[in-house]
């Protein structure tokens, strides 16, 4: 009994906890299933102890809190979630209860998409907002983001009075596995499931940051509509894509509970080949009308059920930890494991991520392992089995290299970063990615120096270090494939021109972290030598406005590593000049276009947008995307936007391609 209490004081603590991971920061700390083995725990307690029950239990509430930074909107038409049958035992029991009120019941099952759940108003035809489910009452108003999803009409194809849909938005596997090898490239936390990740973009308070993910969305449901009747469940899916909107057309009509079922196990089999997840079936009774006689219970509608499918996990043990030194230099941990049978395939390997999640799981070597596969497809350890632990396991935790396990350079973690990296830029596991990114455009602008080439002088060993590019020559270009006299020689001619590139253009070209071509022209035009960056520490280079704390620290990693130094050193031997000669001697107060920012509209008939940029900022100016009254020029070129009449609007002065390239040669651009 008291025992009983303390457990439930326990669950409820565990479970808010869970909660406030998952709905505010969507970053699960267990699966689903465990969870609802807990959720389940407290809920056959607190049903044994009813007058015990807080009303701040987890229990009693429906879903997630909206987080700050969304405006609330009340649902016009609660949001209801729906109860779940795990077997065909209880499908029978659902559909016996139907037949009790309707015996000639007939179904629509259709596919449980797991996304998230938002609710979609049109207004005369034209969407005016959209909301998360919240708590089922209030959700949080995300109708910018929403209207940045594709398949989402903004205008219906009729100009319906009010419409409003429920639907589920959701992240289609393949952009899951893009959107996380994208996000532990840049070092940054992966989403646990295709689900979090939807959730994660969605409530994004920039826009623009959902629009760069490929959501998508599927309708099942009105929860208002003024002036129709429609008579079925596929009569309304039909009316909903009939007027634009996304509805899955994997459904299946059912007279017989039987034919349901069958239903389900079909798409319980299926679901690995579908491009988006499914965590199981919804069964909705098919006529409308007797739906308002069944009614509901507090949360879910007695019409409609869904039907779960197993979780799929697996146990095994993990045998050992690799380490893998990727492209950008991140180090990434992955399990080995005793090969098991896992959502159709055999799985010998899981993704570790990073040592945060390693240590937060506590996950040792030779530890019983629970598995599955995030978005059907990533291989993930959920938790170690502590409860099968025999005191073999390594009893040592699995801590982060302090080296590079390829090169043994040292392995630096940048604030804010989950991921470990080694910095060395001639690392083996980097330099074909380093050497590639050099001679890119925006680098040392090195032509004839792409992916095929540097394979082929990495691969014959005639390059092990950036600096090996200047002690090429006619003899070692000649070996390699595809290459004759003639490309030879303009690749020789190309690396000598590229020596003659400013300060600016070498610090690019290394591929500093946080450092791209705008930072590295702000820094030297106050650091006009490199051999000044070996002496710098963050506090000097926070002293310049561009640069922030995140950018100094990646700079002192990098110029604190001995072969970084060694390489740039090897440089000027060779002959690069490693000063800015742009700005020469002179600060960048005596650049003549300091403070001036531009705006350009329109195409320009002699270089590319870039480019008058980039000659904008070699004088001192900036570019802007938007007019204002401080706006020192619009620059027009062909067919103008909306930006040249703001400036006409705004009484700034324009320039045309003529004038705007008069203008840069009087200053000797
Ligand atoms: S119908 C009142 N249909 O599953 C009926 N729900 O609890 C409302 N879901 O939160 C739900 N696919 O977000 C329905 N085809 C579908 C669905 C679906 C996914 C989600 C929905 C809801 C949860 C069920």
């Amino acid at each position: 009994m008291e025992a009983d209490q303390r457990r439930m004081i326990t669950l409820r603590d565990e479970i808010r906890k869970l909660d406030y991971h998952y709905y505010v920061l969507d970053d699960p700390l267990i699966s689903d299933t465990e969870y609802d083995r807990l959720m389940w725990e407290l809920c056959q307690l607190e049903q044994k102890y009813p007058a015990d029950v807080p009303p701040d239990s987890p229990t009693q509430r429906v879903g997630g809190k909206p987080r700050e930074g969304f405006r609330t909107v009340k649902h016009s038409t609660a949001l209801l979630s729906l109860e779940n049958a795990f077997s065909f035992a209880d499908l029978q029991e659902f559909d016996r209860r139907i037949r009790r009120v309707v015996p000639q019941a007939s179904y629509l099952v259709e596919l449980k998409i797991d996304g998230v759940s938002v609710a979609i108003t049109y207004e005369e035809g034209i969407l005016a907002r959209a909301a998360t489910r919240g708590d089922g009452i209030n959700g949080e108003d995300v109708t910018a983001n929403v209207r940045t999803i594709k398949s989402i009409p903004l205008r219906l194809h009729d100009p319906l009075k009010r419409l409003e849909v429920r639907g589920e938005i959701f992240m289609p596997k393949r952009e899951f596995l893009r959107l996380n090898t994208e996000k532990e490239e840049k070092g940054e936390r992966v989403f646990a499931n295709p689900r979090n990740a939807a959730a994660g973009s969605l409530r994004q308070l920039d826009p623009a940051v959902t629009a760069g993910r490929a959501l998508a969305a599927f309708v099942y449901d009105i929860l208002l509509l003024e002036e129709y009747s429609l008579s079925s469940q596929e009569e309304m899916l039909l009316f909903l894509q009939e007027q634009g909107l996304p509805t899955n057309p994997l459904t299946k009509s059912c007279d017989t509970i039987q034919d349901v079922y069958e239903f389900c196990l079909e798409y319980e089999e299926k679901r690995h080949e579908l491009p988006y997840e499914i965590d199981g079936m919804v069964v909705k009774l098919n006529p409308l009308a007797p739906r308002t006689q069944l009614g509901q219970t507090a949360r879910s509608p007695r019409w409609a059920i869904a039907y779960k499918f197993a979780a799929e996990e697996k146990t095994t043990v993990l045998r050992g930890i690799e380490l893998n030194v990727g492209r950008t230099g991140i180090i990434t941990p992955t399990a080995l494991l005793d090969p098991v049978q896992l959502a159709g395939t055999t799985v010998a390997r899981a993704s570790l991520h990073n040592f945060d999640l390693i240590k937060e799981k506590d996950i040792r070597i030779g530890d019983h392992v629970l598995v599955h596969k995030a978005g059907d497809i990533i291989p993930e350890i959920i938790r170690p089995l502590k409860e099968e632990r025999t005191g073999q396991e390594q009893e040592q935790e699995i801590l982060a290299p302090e080296e590079c396990p390829v090169c043994h350079s040292q392995v630096v973690r940048l604030e804010g970063e989950v991921a470990y990296r080694c910095e060395n830029i001639n690392c083996p596991a980097r330099l074909k990615e380093s050497l590639v990114f050099f001679a890119s455009r925006d680098a040392m602008d090195i032509e004839g120096l792409g992916p095929a080439v540097v394979n082929q002088l990495v691969d014959r060993g005639l390059v092990n270090d950036i600096a090996d590019l200047y002690t090429l020559t006619m003899e070692s270009l000649l070996e390699l494939e595809r290459m004759g006299p003639k490309s030879a020689q303009n690749l020789l001619d190309a690396l000598e021109k590229s020596k003659q590139r400013p300060l600016h253009r070498l610090l690019t070209a290394l591929g500093i972290r946080h450092i791209g071509a705008k930072t590295a022209r702000a820094l030297t035009q106050e650091i006009t030598s490199m051999e000044q960056f070996f002496e710098m520490q963050a506090d000097d280079y926070m002293a310049i406005p561009e640069v922030g704390p995140k950018m100094a620290e990646s700079l002192v990693n990098f110029f604190a590593e001995p072969r970084n130094r060694q390489t740039i050193l090897r440089l000027k031997e060779l002959g690069l000049p490693m000063q800015e000669f742009n700005s020469g001697s002179s600060t960048a107060a005596d650049l003549p276009w300091k403070g001036k920012t531009f705006v350009l509209t329109g195409t320009l008939a002699s270089m590319t947008r870039k480019e008058a940029s980039e000659k904008i900022e070699a004088l001192g100016g900036k570019t802007s995307a938007s007019v204002s009254k401080k706006t020192a020029y619009v620059v027009v070129g062909d067919e103008p936007g909306s930006k040249y009449d703001r400036a006409v609007a705004l009484g700034v002065p324009i320039l045309d391609e003529k004038h705007f390239l008069q203008l840069l040669q009087e200053n000797g651009q």
